[in-house]
């Protein structure tokens, strides 16, 4: 991960470009840290999170830790996962997701977290977890639906495809899509608006906006991410997509 401070805009950009930004546990404990090291730091007024690269923001949560997790173990994953996501979205100062490719999975529920979401002319958006035999468990379940509608919402989450930036933009997913070369231009552009405005409103802002919680549907998500774990169809998900071939679910 890299984090970049300059002019008041602390820029956070996910950097394991080989694994298409893929989050692995250690990363997601970096993000907090860095979300809580920008939070307590008065220099900071704005955050950005980017992806390195051109062809991805995040391609969600790495498949490849999956295969290991027992069902308590998966439950810790998705409870750390909700502790940081939950901190981007009750952070105190402005968070920008400038999503520069895929954003799948925990890559889009990342973005979802942030408060301001703009995206790249080639980013692609999906909660794909269904084809895994698993669900979203870093809260796509509750923002998804609360972002674009239940029955769009559930379109995506039951099965899996992915949309365009212009779809996720006529869908309200995101507020505005540019080139690739124009995206981080144009989220410090917005950053640098951020900046000049009064930190204790925009704080009261962020604060009012979150007064429709989604608590009880979170911890309801940890528990059904985490039984997932228990099922055959889940490892032959999460085998097929580690060995490149076509996942053949039996419901067991
Ligand atoms: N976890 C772990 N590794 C991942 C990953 C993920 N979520 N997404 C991509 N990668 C890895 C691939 O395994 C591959 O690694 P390799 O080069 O060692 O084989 C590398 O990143 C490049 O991905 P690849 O699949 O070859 O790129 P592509 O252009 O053919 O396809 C995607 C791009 C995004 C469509 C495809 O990678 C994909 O479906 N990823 C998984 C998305 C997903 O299900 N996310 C939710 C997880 S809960």
């Amino acid at each position: 991960m890299i984090v970049h401070k300059e002019d008041g805009i602390c820029t956070i950009t996910i950097n394991r470009e080989d694994k298409l930004n893929a989050l692995n546990r250690g990363m997601i404990q970096e993000i907090g840290k860095a979300i809580s090291d920008a939070e307590a730091d008065s220099e900071v007024r704005c955050i950005i999170i980017s992806g390195a690269g051109k062809k991805a923001f995040i391609a969600g949560a790495d498949i490849a830790e999956f295969s290991k997790y027992s069902v308590e173990e998966a439950k810790q994953l998705s409870s750390d996962g909700h502790r940081v996501f939950n901190s981007i979205e009750s952070c105190s100062k402005p968070v920008i997701a400038a999503i520069n490719g895929f954003a799948l999975g925990g890559g889009c529920e990342l973005a979802m977290s942030c408060h301001i979401r703009i995206a790249s002319d080639n980013a692609r958006f999906g909660q794909p977890e269904v084809k895994l035999g698993l669900i979203p468990g870093y809260g796509g379940t509750q923002r998804l639906p609360a972002l674009i509608g239940k029955s769009k919402a559930m379109e995506l989450l039951l099965c899996g495809d992915m949309i365009s930036a212009i779809e996720a933009l006529q869908w309200g997913l995101v507020s505005a899509v540019y080139t690739q070369d124009e995206l981080l231009p144009k989220a410090n552009e917005l950053a640098s608006k951020f900046v000049a405005m009064a930190p204790l409103a925009m704080k009261e802002i962020i604060h009012c906006a979150l007064e429709n919680s989604i608590e009880n549907g979170l911890k309801e998500e940890i528990n059904a991410f985490s039984r997932c774990f228990n099922t055959d169809d889940m490892k032959e998900g999460v085998d097929a997509f580690l060995n490149k071939r076509p996942a053949v679910f039996n419901g067991k």
